[in-house]
């Protein structure tokens, strides 16, 4: 599919789906998991990434946790590419898009996104382990040493989706009722091998459905490239 094709499908689109991941924020600079040196490539103290964003190890062994998710998840500075500015533009110029992310990063809202829907979390919400008590923003995590603790000793945790947790339903529903509802489904930076999230494309009944990957993802009309270097042509 050529560009101006996707243009003037977004043009007549009604109501519109981004569904994303990682791929999304990496001309951002975080990494990727399973993109080319995605995080799946380096081992961290002879663990693999998936066990480190288990909550059995975030249990188990917290210090390497916060380590590793310090290192590479709250990386302080990191802005917005194009990518999250194409997305923020089209709906401040009143497009009913809904942004479907796996992504914890948080940078859709930080270009200016509303209407985004995080399956897997965020890094900007945390909460005490035991007593649930809400901690909101990134600071308490930067500012202490290791792990983070409230003032009563309790450890704090992300409100992220780590491996062998569920989703939250509520997340799900909402997801699935926007893209029940849309006419345009585009699909981009995800190598959708995560479930339940990739499986949640399988609502949508629309007939138009775009994907934009740097690695082959099996979606018939298929866009190969960076994708905020693509939406970059389309602002
Ligand atoms: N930024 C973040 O919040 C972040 C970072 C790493 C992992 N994660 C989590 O890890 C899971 C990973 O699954 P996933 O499918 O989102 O990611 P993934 O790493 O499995 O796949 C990323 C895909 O994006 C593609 N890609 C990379 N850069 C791209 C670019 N600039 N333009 C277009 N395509 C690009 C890669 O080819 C790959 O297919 C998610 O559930 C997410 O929660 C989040």
């Amino acid at each position: 599919m050529e560009i101006e094709e996707l243009k003037n499908l977004i043009d007549k689109s009604r109501k519109i789906v981004f569904f994303g991941g990682a791929g999304v924020s990496t001309e951002s600079g975080l990494k990727d998991f399973r993109g080319n040196k995605g995080l799946y490539s380096e081992s961290f103290y002879d663990y693999k990434p998936e066990e480190v964003l288990s909550s059995t190890f975030l249990y188990n062994n917290p210090k390497v946790f916060y380590e590793y998710y310090r290192k590479n998840f709250i990386t302080k500075g990191i802005k917005p590419n194009d990518a999250h500015y194409y997305l923020a533009e089209l709906e401040k110029k009143g497009k009913d898009i809904t942004i479907i992310t796996q992504n914890i990063d948080g940078l859709h809202q930080l270009a200016g996104s509303k209407n985004v829907i995080e399956l897997h979390g965020s890094i900007y919400r945390n909460y005490t382990v035991n007593t649930k008590r809400n901690f909101e923003g990134i600071d308490h995590i930067l500012k202490a040493e290791g792990i983070p603790y409230d003032e009563n000793g309790e450890m704090i945790r992300p409100d992220v989706t780590l491996y062998g947790e569920m989703l939250n339903q509520e997340v799900l529903n909402k997801a699935i009722k926007a893209l029940r509802n849309a006419d345009l489904l585009i699909v981009g930076g995800t190598s959708l091998t995560v479930y339940p999230a990739a499986n949640l494309i399988n609502y949508y009944s629309g007939e138009e459905m775009i994907a934009i990957n740097r690695d082959y993802i099996p979606i018939r009309n298929f866009i190969k490239g960076n994708i905020g270097e693509i939406f970059k042509q389309l602002r």
